[in-house]
């Protein structure tokens, strides 16, 4: 008999639930007892965030958005903003306590949720000895060694409609309109939704953009007849002269920079270089959002079932992973080394600049033609 413990760290992503009904099942059906921390680590220091789960508890989970354990990217337990009594934020390391209490609680192994940030976080608890198996979740897909993060394909669907949407209103008022989408330093939701829904330009963090060749494909349009435009900017794309866009260092205990602002930059420079009217929009948390698609649900399922398996062959500090079409086991440390970028050699480069979609530089393609 062991006793396990699930956590979701990070933001959300469709699939979370799917993850966490196979855990509870898999182990339920090896007479295995499931608890879950609530917002990350919050279960292994008050004990009224810790709470039993049942296969009853999950029932229907698998198909909604979200997750039933809820999730934070602001409790590093390494360093952890606290109140002292004169009301000043200090820095702590909880991490001691939170392993004395994963031991006084008799559990064998804990499954973390997440995406780089909770996976290092994962990774720092294995080295001080706690049992640990990572599951990767991320919509930005930006995770090294599997193929995909479960959350990317609906973050995907879910921009690839509003592309589909988009086209009716900025085609009947001859519109140029620059949509922002999520993905931190990688382009793969740009990438992806910009190509399935028909964009005319993509912008993604792995090449700098031109200003004026974005105008140069909007302007050659018209010679197609073709009054409108769609652009689709990676909330973390940056100009080849090295401006990037950020709103700040975000709130208290978040080490990260909230990325945004690029569309909103990008539209007023189209306007002023076209001359053409010029919406932008960003299509933000809407992406998180909402139930997973088959393949991520299918995804989030195996990934939860195939964590229970490492958990009975012992194979710790290990993160479940896709590879081609099976899963595989791979050390979380070198899930984390470093960001997953779009391959600029990869096909799905070479199908955007073949379909006439412009990434922001030189349109080779046409000048050798
Ligand atoms: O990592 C997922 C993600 O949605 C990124 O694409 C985005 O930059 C970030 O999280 C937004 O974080 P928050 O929910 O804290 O605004």
């Amino acid at each position: 008999m062991k006793k396990i413990v699930i956590s979701t760290g990070g933001g959300d992503a469709p699939g979370l639930n799917a993850v966490i009904y196979a855990v509870v099942h898999a182990c339920n059906r090896r007479g295995w007892e499931v608890y879950g921390s609530r917002k990350g680590y919050a279960g292994f220091l008050n004990i009224d965030d810790m709470i039993r789960l049942l296969p009853r508890d999950v029932e229907g989970i698998y198909s909604t958005g979200g997750t039933i354990l809820g999730s934070t990217n602001k409790g590093n337990p390494f360093s952890r903003p606290v109140e002292n009594l004169a009301g000043e934020i200090q820095i702590v390391d909880v991490s001691d306590k939170i392993l004395r209490n994963f031991n006084r609680m008799g559990f064998d192994c804990h499954i973390a949720i997440g995406g780089d940030g909770s996976l290092d976080i994962a990774h720092r608890f294995a080295e001080k000895g706690m049992p640990v198996i990572g599951v990767p979740k991320t919509i930005d897909n930006d995770l090294e060694k599997t193929d995909r993060t479960f959350g990317f394909d609906t973050a995907v669907a879910t921009a690839t409609e509003a592309l589909d949407k988009l086209h009716s209103t900025a085609k009947s008022h001859n519109r140029v309109l620059v949509v922002e989408v999520m993905g931190r330093d990688s382009g793969w939701i740009a990438l992806y939704s910009g190509i399935s829904g028909g964009a005319d330009v993509i912008l993604i963090p792995e090449i700098p953009f031109d200003m004026q060749e974005v105008c140069n494909k909007i302007s050659d349009n018209e010679l197609h007849d073709k009054d409108y435009s769609i652009v689709v900017v990676a909330e973390g794309a940056g100009t080849n002269t090295g401006m990037t866009f950020n709103k700040g260092k975000g709130e208290q205990g978040r080490d990260e920079m909230i990325l945004g602002g690029v569309g909103e930059w990008v539209a007023a420079q189209i306007r002023t270089i076209t001359g053409k009217d010029t919406r932008s929009l960003v299509l933000g948390h809407l992406q998180r959002g909402g139930s997973p698609t088959t393949f991520d649900r299918l995804l989030a399922l195996r990934f939860g079932a195939a964590a229970v398996r490492l958990v009975e062959e012992k194979i710790f500090d290990h993160m479940v992973a896709l590879n081609a079409s099976t899963m595989i086991a791979v050390p979380i440390a070198d899930a984390i080394k470093k960001r997953k970028k779009v391959d600029l050699n990869s096909d799905k480069i070479m199908t955007a600049r073949e379909i006439g979609i412009c990434l922001g530089d030189k349109d080779v393609l046409s000048e050798q033609r």
